[in-house]
């Protein structure tokens, strides 16, 4: 008796996990399958003239001796657009910081969120950490979350370089975003 008692549902408790779970899935907008986006667009790092997009922010004695400026940390507010020409329509910024994270090599650490303004996209953001070794072809980094329609994001990007140029230091990067997201 006392065993067929505990495999009867426990009605009460089955009741609150139900609404506590439509109430949660509600809250956060799970009513939708996860989908998988792609986004293609190009950054614009504008580091020179009369209005850089970005700017260093922190070097030390050493990192201007270190043939990779280890320790350097810029802070960027760059335009992303949809084709590769600057004029080309704005969809998005990427703003966040890159630092020299390594003493040997051209390898960055990127802390960023990238917000987008088309459509249904406008106002949210995806942010991206991830390590940005800048002179190999395709460089991979982590989506680490997001808000808005990219609300529990995860997922990758792939940064290719395009234009470098080193006398002025302004850059032109594709990117591809692979983001899972509600
Ligand atoms: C995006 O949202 C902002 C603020 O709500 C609004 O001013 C702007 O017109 C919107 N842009 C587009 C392309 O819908
Ligand atoms: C590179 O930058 C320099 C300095 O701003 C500029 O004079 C030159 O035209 C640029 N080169 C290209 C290919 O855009």
């Amino acid at each position: 008796m006392a065993k067929t008692s505990q495999t009867l549902p426990d009605l009460p408790s089955t009741l609150l996990i139900f609404s506590f779970t439509v109430l949660f899935s509600t809250t956060l907008g799970l009513k939708n399958q996860e989908k998988l986006s792609h986004l293609h667009f190009y950054f614009h790092d504008i580091v020179s003239g009369p209005n850089p997009a970005a700017v260093w922010v922190a070097q030390t004695p050493i990192s201007k001796k270190s043939p990779t400026l280890f320790g350097s940390i810029a802070m960027f507010d760059d335009p992303l657009t949809v084709g590769p020409t600057r004029s080309s329509k704005l969809v998005g910024r990427a703003q966040g910081l890159y630092g020299s994270a390594s003493q040997s090599e051209d390898a960055l650490l990127m802390a960023m969120n990238f917000v987008f303004y088309e459509g249904n996209y406008n106002g949210s953001s995806l942010s991206v950490l991830g390590r940005n070794s800048v002179l190999e072809a395709v460089r991979e980094m982590p989506v680490i979350g997001g808000s808005g329609v990219f609300r529990l994001a995860r997922g990758y990007v792939q940064a290719k370089t395009v234009t470098f140029n080193a006398t002025s230091g302004d850059a032109l990067v594709e990117y591809d975003a692979f983001v899972f997201h509600y």
